[in-house]
């Protein structure tokens, strides 16, 4: 394990990081990092990626190319390579933690098993034998109706390898059934030509439970949780998250231990975002991320330390606080406009609303669909915060140059 003491940036000594995807959320692990004097690289596939603008160096490369990923660990040389996406070539993180170049968080077999919804999906359900969707997979358009008469209508087909809601689609009937194929096979990652078709879950709300797997008083890692954080989901994309997410005592217990169970099984350290369904009492497990998650930026706000400070923490080896300071909201900001090097006008209105705050991510492109940024508020509870992140949001008008 890394030990915690840390170096000089820029020096023989330093403790260096390298972040794989340099997104909002990378962004924000490389700035929390920054201000404890570690050396960050910050690698995307796209030149001036937000992290990259508050990295000490950048790379641009396919970060799928195992070959390209390897030659810039050894050039580099980092302490810890930090994936911030799943789209990377996890071979090659296999391959950097075989041979001891470097710790992968939170490990590469976690990088590798949350990557294909397949590879979490046995793990939680068949190992660890945790409540999920019914499920099964398919790799043609008569394997997928076959696997949605398993599961009972209506159904969710995705493609094993996609995130972000791509190719992904809810079907109510047989008839749907060739177009959600179609449409999978289009949104998959790779053009792997498998899916999983998963019965809907007829939720109350859906939360996710950021978990931190840090070391402890005990010297030993340890499982420390975040209040829950509701959010809404439109189009596979959130729209709005919100901390702490009302709960029963019951759903709560049996969340985290869900959360316990699954992060505990993927092991090494960091933040995790468990993604969780709750109806009642009762907790289905859907996904994963080994990295912070895009619902938790309004921990920004909300938590003494963000999960973006924690995630920083835990990897470095040093102690982690999961309290939280005051209820808190997260609102979307798109980019509703298809250019590139954007303004952004209505700044000053939002910063207006009370207790908002804003972070522009700083992407060289927008589009009408892409997250350029997101408000952040807190209130005395989570309906005033959410109504000011929604009102700080709305205000904020992308607009080509
Ligand atoms: N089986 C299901 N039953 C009900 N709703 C579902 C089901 N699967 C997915 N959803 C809804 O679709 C959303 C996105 O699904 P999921 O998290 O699996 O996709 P994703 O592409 O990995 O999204 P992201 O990468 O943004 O987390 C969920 O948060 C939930 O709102
Ligand atoms: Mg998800």
């Amino acid at each position: 394990m890394i030990s915690p003491r840390l170096g000089t940036p820029l020096s023989p000594n330093a403790t260096r990081v390298l972040m794989l995807g340099a997104g909002e959320l990378g962004k924000e692990v490389t700035i929390a990092l920054q201000r404890l004097g570690v050396e960050v690289v910050a690698v995307d596939r796209y030149s001036n990626a937000p992290g990259q603008q508050v990295a000490h160096r950048a790379h641009t490369v396919d970060m799928g190319d195992p070959q390209a990923l390897l030659a810039i660990i050894e050039a580099e040389r980092p302490d810890l390579v930090v994936p911030e996406i799943e789209a990377i070539a996890t071979d090659a993180l296999a391959v950097v933690e075989e041979r001891g170049l470097a710790e992968v968080i939170p490990t590469a077999r976690a990088t590798q098993l949350t990557m294909n919804r397949e590879g979490i999906r046995r793990l939680a359900a068949e190992e660890l034998g945790l409540p999920t969707s019914p499920y099964r997979f398919a790799e043609s358009l008569a394997e997928v109706l076959a696997a949605a008469e398993a599961v009972g209508y209506p159904c969710v087909v995705k493609p094993v390898m996609s995130s972000s809601g791509k190719g992904q689609s809810t079907v109510r009937s047989a008839d749907e059934m060739p177009a959600a194929w179609e449409y999978a096979l289009a949104g998959g990652r790779i053009n792997f030509g498998r899916v999983i078709v998963e019965g809907f879950v007829d939720f109350d709300y859906e939360i996710t439970q950021l978990t931190v797997r840090a070391v402890g008083e005990s010297g030993d890692v340890e499982t420390f949780f975040c209040e829950p954080i509701g959010h809404l989901q439109s189009r596979g994309d959130y729209i709005e998250s919100w901390q702490p997410q009302p709960m029963s005592a019951a759903a709560l217990t049996r969340a985290r231990e869900v959360a316990a169970a699954v992060t505990g099984a993927l092991g090494g350290r960091g933040v995790f975002g468990v993604e969780l369904f709750v109806k009642g009492d009762e907790v289905y497990f859907s996904e994963v991320s080994p990295r912070p998650h895009d619902t938790g930026l309004v921990t920004l706000r909300s938590q003494r330390l963000s999960e973006f400070e924690l995630h920083a923490r835990a990897i470095l080896g040093l102690p982690v606080d999961t309290a939280l300071l005051t209820p808190g909201a997260s609102a979307v900001i798109y980019g509703g406009v298809d250019a590139t090097g954007i303004a952004f006008e209505g700044v000053a209105d939002a910063l207006r609303v009370p207790e908002a705050d804003l972070r522009l991510f700083g992407k060289p492109e927008s589009y009408a669909r892409r997250r350029m940024g997101v408000a952040v508020a807190t209130g005395p509870d989570v309906d005033t915060a959410r109504a000011r992140a929604g009102e700080a949001a709305a205000l904020v008008r992308p607009v080509a140059p």
